[in-house]
């Protein structure tokens, strides 16, 4: 714990977006492994790229690579994982980025203290439900990781080991079912929700 540290205010969030014509903000996808919630988070980054809109996706795998290299899956590791990337996205956000995180986030109180934080520094937090029932994410399988968990090789495994369940988001701004629909149907549920609200054009 740090101590005998100063806080200096500088540009205000409303201030630096009035010179860069677009909100920062954060969109919060969450689901199950293989639920899509990557591959969603890539199509719509590529998507507000294409329309001149600055954003950048912060992704569950890719982070541990790095800043959270030092994190596993206990429920511990997992509730810093998403405090350190709840204030990454914040940062971002403040920036004047679209921000687009991509993480199993699993516990609601985690992804609550999240919004709170954007809440607190005035800024907007759309969480993103990405949803497909256990079976399908089992049956998708793309990394093998189901299997691996069912034969006990992974310990701790989202959904499928009794320490490790993943708490279904209650009141998410977005709800897209992705067992049925496509990639472009995921990203057009977000991007009407945006426009809708006013945060994009
Ligand atoms: S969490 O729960 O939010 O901290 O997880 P996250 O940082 O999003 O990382 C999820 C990706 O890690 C891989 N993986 C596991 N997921 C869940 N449980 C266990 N035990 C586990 N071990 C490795 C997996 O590839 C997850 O990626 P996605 O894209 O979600 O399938």
């Amino acid at each position: 714990m740090a101590t005998n540290i100063t806080w200096h205010p500088g540009l205000s969030h409303t201030e630096r977006t009035s010179f860069l014509h677009q909100p920062g903000l954060t969109i919060w996808l969450t689901g199950l492994s293989a639920s899509g919630k990557s591959t969603i988070a890539i199509a719509l980054e590529q998507h507000l790229l294409h329309n001149a809109y600055v954003a950048y996706r912060l992704d569950g795998d890719n982070i541990r690579f790095g800043l959270n290299k030092d994190l596993g899956f206990s429920p511990q590791d997992r509730v810093e994982n998403i405090r350190r990337i709840g204030e990454v996205a914040k940062l971002f956000a403040d920036s004047g980025t679209v921000a687009i995180t991509s993480f199993i986030s699993p516990y609601k109180a985690d992804r609550d203290l999240a919004r709170k934080l954007h809440d607190e520094a005035g800024l907007r937090f759309v969480e993103v439900h990405v949803d497909v029932p256990l079976s399908v994410a089992e049956e998708r399988d793309p990394k093998g990781l189901y299997k691996k968990a069912r034969e006990g090789v992974i310990k701790d495994f989202t959904g499928v080991s009794a320490g490790a369940p993943y708490e279904v988001p209650e009141k998410p701004e977005v709800y897209i079912d992705n067992s049925t629909g496509t990639v472009e149907d995921g990203v057009a549920k977000i991007v009407d929700y945006l426009v809708a609200e006013g945060v994009l054009k």
